[in-house]
């Protein structure tokens, strides 16, 4: 992250996904003794946790509860050096029980970032119907058999609700079991209900349109994805700003194309991936990967 965006004493960093502040931590030592660094997180919880941890910098840092979708609205546009989104959860969501993130221990069916939003897991899973369910599993999480998973979901609450996530694991380990496989069944289940609950892709798209505009010419966006629906939303945002033309609708078709300056290059023209020492350091950075843009002119 460093070394993508150069912190430097005159420079303001924007921290979209602030977290457990390693990154912040690393960004405004870097940037001593007059780098600024402004951030949000929309989990209240790691707001409180991080401005602790960079008490040291006080008065070298602005962070607040929220979605980094809505950064361009607080954040001065054209005034960042660089913005780092680091996506999905924090170890600490992760590992509480009782955020109901986890399929490894028993919590409430919760899974909001965001505390003060009204969706939860539970919600979705007691209330959507079965096509709406199937979508969002197939879409999120790729899930098999999403149809009749998501019909199974709907008749299960008919005699109890749903509520506690060891209810949905177990269904899981029931309907399709691990038959070898490393990976336990409810993964996949587990990512595609959290990233509806948190309208995680909807977030991303609109935090990397905000990107641009809080971003100076020459200012660099990385971003650090850790499933291939997120990396894909990624990749083609850098992809399409990129290019020197733009297409009229859905469908590039070469004839229709209009020739237009690109407002974003690569940095880096593959995405970093974690090498031995980290992958040992930091096991969960296994699925990670790490794209790094810079903003070309003003948009
Ligand atoms: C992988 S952790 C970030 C860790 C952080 N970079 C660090 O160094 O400790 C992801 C964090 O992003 C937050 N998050 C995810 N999506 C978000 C969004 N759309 N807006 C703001 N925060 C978000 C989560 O609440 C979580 O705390």
């Amino acid at each position: 992250m460093l070394a993508a965006l150069r912190p430097s004493p005159a420079s303001l960093i924007a921290d979209g996904t602030v977290g457990g502040g390693g990154h912040a931590a690393a960004l405004l030592k870097a940037s001593a003794p007059t780098g600024r660094l402004v951030g949000c997180d929309r989990d209240g919880q790691a707001v409180e946790t991080a401005k602790a941890l960079l008490s040291e910098f006080r008065g070298r840092f602005e962070i607040r509860q929220g979605n980094f979708a809505g950064m361009a609205e607080w954040i001065e546009p054209g005034s960042c050096d660089g913005l780092v989104l680091d996506l999905g959860l924090s170890s600490a969501q992760l590992d509480l029980p009782e955020r109901g993130f986890s399929f490894q221990q028993d919590g409430p069916l919760d899974m909001r970032m965001d505390g003060r939003q009204e969706l939860t897991a539970a919600k979705l899973l007691n209330e959507a119907g079965a096509d709406e369910l199937a979508e969002i599993l197939w879409r999120n999480g790729g899930v098999e058999q999403s149809r009749r998973l998501a019909r199974d979901i709907v008749c299960r609450r008919q005699s109890q609700p749903w509520e506690r996530t060891r209810q949905l694991a177990e269904l899981m380990e029931r309907i399709s079991p691990r038959a070898g496989s490393k990976t336990h069944p409810a993964t996949k289940v587990f990512q595609a209900l959290r990233m509806a609950v948190n309208d995680e892709i909807g977030s991303l798209q609109r935090g990397l349109e905000a990107a641009m505009r809080i971003l100076k010419p020459g200012g660099r966006l990385a971003v650090i994805s850790f499933h291939s629906v997120e990396d894909r939303v990624v990749k083609e945002f850098g992809r399409r700003l990129s290019r020197d033309y733009e297409s009229p609708g859905a469908v590039d078709v070469p004839e229709l194309r209009r020739p237009r300056p690109p407002r974003l290059r690569w940095v880096w023209r593959k995405a970093l991936t974690p090498g031995e020492a980290e992958l040992r350091d930091n096991p969960r950075s296994r699925s990670a990967q790490c794209r790094v843009m810079e903003k070309l002119r003003t948009t």
